[in-house]
């Protein structure tokens, strides 16, 4: 039946009691009221844990949300916490409106609630799903404890642009990874059970194409063919639906001249007429309203108007669907059944969740408290950030270092600092829970006094005396930390950088140091991928250390004293320069493509190869793997069949160590051009000590189809490039040829 959403784990009988009790409402609300329920707003009441109390004076914004509450003026409220509030809140919708219908609350709890786990970028770069589903899970456990039914994520945003700001909150630059980690991060929010209080509901976000913005600037405008928007920025959104995600947030951005949340084709047509979408969806703040900035609605009413005929079934924050929903039905300029169609979709969401049965699911306050900042979340985010560590270089075997017997300068402004380990998103964050750099190295020395600490620069500005008083720790240490890279205010929305450099000052700072010939570790932190340059690239050591949470020293600390050996690869590739941006490794080949020799007239910048100076995919371990050339069980692989790709991995060190073993291919002649490479399949694999181990995974028909002209998938008979690799830059290719 049109608009009835199939709730997944809803039986039919449950399913059946849902619509009855839906149809009942329904036929009894007013337009207003209907317009009520797809009207979102801020929460004001629980912004902080703490909230406010019965008794409490409402200030005037508290005051006039609750008016809108009891009139059914709002359904939905986001981005306020707490068990202790909820019950208050709720009271209003339930208890003292006209049809008691509970009001949903969301959240962006996007890499954890008060437990904080890395960054999503970072914690990608694990290549571990089932990591991403536990974190996600422990979120949800956290947010569901406190009063909250849907969270603002997971951000599905495939970006290839990392002077882009959001490059921090999604998957990184490849599609499969971002599919992969879209289903996983959707089923670790929602749980089995989306009626349980600690299971979320999913919104994976922003729909569709807002990482392509135009030169990485934020909310900027996209311009793509259809067949780029459906190889490489809509599967992840189709992966995150096919888990089970119930509801989807439109973008800002403008998509081929139709901006996204006013784009019926995007909106209606692909997500519930190709997908099957049975949520609903939800603009992203004012969205809807910036239809009217973007040139494509007259305005504010005709926004409205716009975004609900194009499949915008909730607005978030902008007021308008409230304001105009009423009178654009009674003009005819929008038809009831459209406003129905709505409701029903945001009020069958509600009953999945099981709020008409529990309106207070997870407002329970001891339940919070035992719940929330745990010391299994703590451990889990522990656990997470030294697996999110990726170490891109190692010279002479410098890391790790051992726990005793060495002085060791921490250096750079992220050493002491446990403010900004969370990284952006982190709003509900507990800083009490913050582990600093230092905190967590002093914990694991032996002797915690064989640590000096120094900050020499601030993140982007000199601090006066500070070079010489870091030259001065370099100078007494045996070693060097180098604690540098962006802050979060760096690399979050609207923070797109024109250069994705590490800020002139402490460049100094790590020129200076390194000028004492100390051993020097880079630990890096960031948000993007970034360009390493001068000391910093030519330091012995380097991990990129992302914003890993709560957890940060001790996680850090884990991998720098050898507890544990990294195990991250990069989700993103880190360019020799700024300038090679947007440089992804699945691009395309070009006319003329470059050599590695230094040849004119080819598809390259004068000063740098068209290359990353450290690959997607690439990230080291403690001992050093020799992997043999890529092996095929067959030359060909016959129309619908299969064939095998194997490796020998062999580990000359002493240490049992993980490998990243990944699978790429390249369609060398199609009908429409492909990739150089392309991600199919990876698998992570122990390599004992000494010892070689053969690594065969299947590489099958759906994996040699891409998208055709006519927007199907598609295989064409012939050559193929097929690689078992450490990164996207490394291995010898085996080929193949696909018979038809
Ligand atoms: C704007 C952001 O684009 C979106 O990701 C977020 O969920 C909403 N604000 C709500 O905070």
């Amino acid at each position: 039946m049109a608009g009835l959403m199939m709730a997944p784990r809803m039986t039919l009988a449950k399913q059946a009691e849902a619509k009855d009790r839906i149809d009942a409402l329904m036929a009894r609300m007013t337009i207003e009221e209907k317009a009520g329920q797809l009207n979102l707003m801020n929460d004001p009441f629980r912004w902080r844990p703490e909230g406010v109390n019965p008794g409490d004076r409402l200030d005037s914004d508290q005051a006039q949300t609750a008016a809108d509450i009891k009139a059914g003026r709002i359904g939905a409220l986001f981005n306020g916490v707490g068990a202790a509030t909820t019950r208050l809140v709720q009271d209003m919708a339930v208890r003292e409106s006209r049809l008691g219908i509970p009001l949903l609350f969301a959240a962006d709890i996007v890499h954890g609630l008060r437990t904080t786990f890395p960054v999503p970028l970072g914690e990608s770069a694990s290549w571990d799903l089932e990591l991403a589903e536990r974190t996600a899970r422990a979120a949800a456990v956290e947010g569901g404890a406190s009063g909250v039914h849907q969270t603002y994520a997971p951000m599905v945003d495939v970006a290839r642009d990392q002077r882009w700001g959001r490059v921090v909150e999604g998957a990184g630059e490849d599609v499969l990874l971002n599919n992969l980690f879209a289903a996983a991060r959707t089923k670790g929010f929602q749980g089995d059970d989306l009626t349980h209080w600690s299971s979320l509901l999913a919104c994976p976000k922003h729909f569709a194409a807002y990482g392509a913005a135009e030169s990485g600037m934020d909310y900027n405008s996209t311009d793509m063919s259809e067949v780029m928007l459906r190889s490489v920025y809509l599967p992840p959104f189709k992966a995150a639906l096919d888990a089970g995600a119930l509801s989807v947030m439109s973008a800002f951005n403008d998509l081929n001249g139709v901006p996204t949340s006013g784009n019926k084709w995007l909106l209606t047509d692909i997500l519930h007429g190709e997908w099957g979408f049975a949520g609903f969806v939800v603009s992203d703040y004012t969205s809807e309203a910036e239809l009217v900035a973007h040139g494509f609605a007259a305005d504010g009413r005709d926004a409205a108007r716009i975004a609900l005929m194009a499949g915008v079934d909730m607005s978030m924050k902008s007021g308008l669907y409230l304001r105009h929903i009423p009178d654009l039905v009674a003009s005819g300029e929008v038809p009831m059944a459209r406003v129905d169609q709505a409701v029903r979709r945001v009020l069958m969401t509600k009953a999945a969740l099981g709020l008409f049965d529990d309106p207070y699911r997870g407002s329970d306050v001891a339940v919070e408290r035992r719940v929330v900042g745990s010391r299994d979340h703590l451990d889990l985010a522990r656990e997470a950030g030294r697996k999110s560590i990726v170490m891109l270089k190692n010279e002479g075997g410098l890391l790790p270092l051992p726990k005793s017997g060495q002085r060791i300068a921490l250096i750079g402004p992220f050493g002491a600092d446990a403010a900004d380990v969370f990284g952006p998103w982190s709003i509900f964050k507990d800083t009490d829970l913050a582990v600093s750099l230092e905190q967590g190295l002093r914990q694991a020395l032996r002797d915690p006094n064989a640590l000096t600490v120094v900050k020499g620069s601030d993140v982007e500005a000199p601090l006066p005396g500070g070079i010489e008083a870091a030259v001065a720790a370099a100078n007494e240490a045996d070693v060097v930390l180098l604690a540098i890279g962006e802050s979060s205010v760096m690399s979050a929305e609207s923070k797109s950088r024109v250069s994705i450099d590490i800020p002139a000052p402490q460049l100094a700072l790590a020129e200076a140091v390194a000028a004492t010939g100390k051993p020097v570790v880079v630990l890096l932190r960031n948000g993007r991928g970034m360009e390493l340059s001068g000391a910093v690239a030519g330091a012995d050591s380097i991990l990129v250390t992302w914003f890993l949470g709560s957890e940060t020293g001790h996680a850090i600390a884990d991998v720098l004293f050898g507890d544990h050996e990294p195990t991250g690869r990069l989700p993103v590739s880190f360019p020799f320069r700024s300038g090679q941006s947007p440089f992804y490794y699945a691009h395309k080949a070009t006319g003329r493509p470059s050599q590695p020799t230094d040849q004119e007239f080819t598809s390259k910048f004068r000063e740098v190869p068209h290359a990353a100076l450290y690959p997607f995919g690439h990230g080291l371990t403690y001992a050093p793997i020799d992997w043999s050339e890529t092996r095929l069980s067959s030359q060909t692989m016959a129309w619908n069949g299969q064939i095998e790709a194997s490796v020998t991995l062999t580990n000359g060190g002493d240490r049992d160590v993980t490998e990243v073993v990944q699978l790429y291919i390249r369609d060398r002649v199609a009908s429409l051009t492909q990739p150089v490479r392309l991600l199919k399949a990876f698998r992570r694999v122990t390599v004992p000590a000494g010892k070689s181990v053969e690594v065969t995974m299947p590489l099958t028909f759906a994996d040699v189809q891409f998208m055709g002209p006519d927007h199907t998938m598609i295989a064409e008979p012939g050559l193929f490039d097929v690689w078992l690799s450490a990164s996207a830059q490394t291995g010898q290719a085996a080929q193949f040829t696909l018979l038809r």
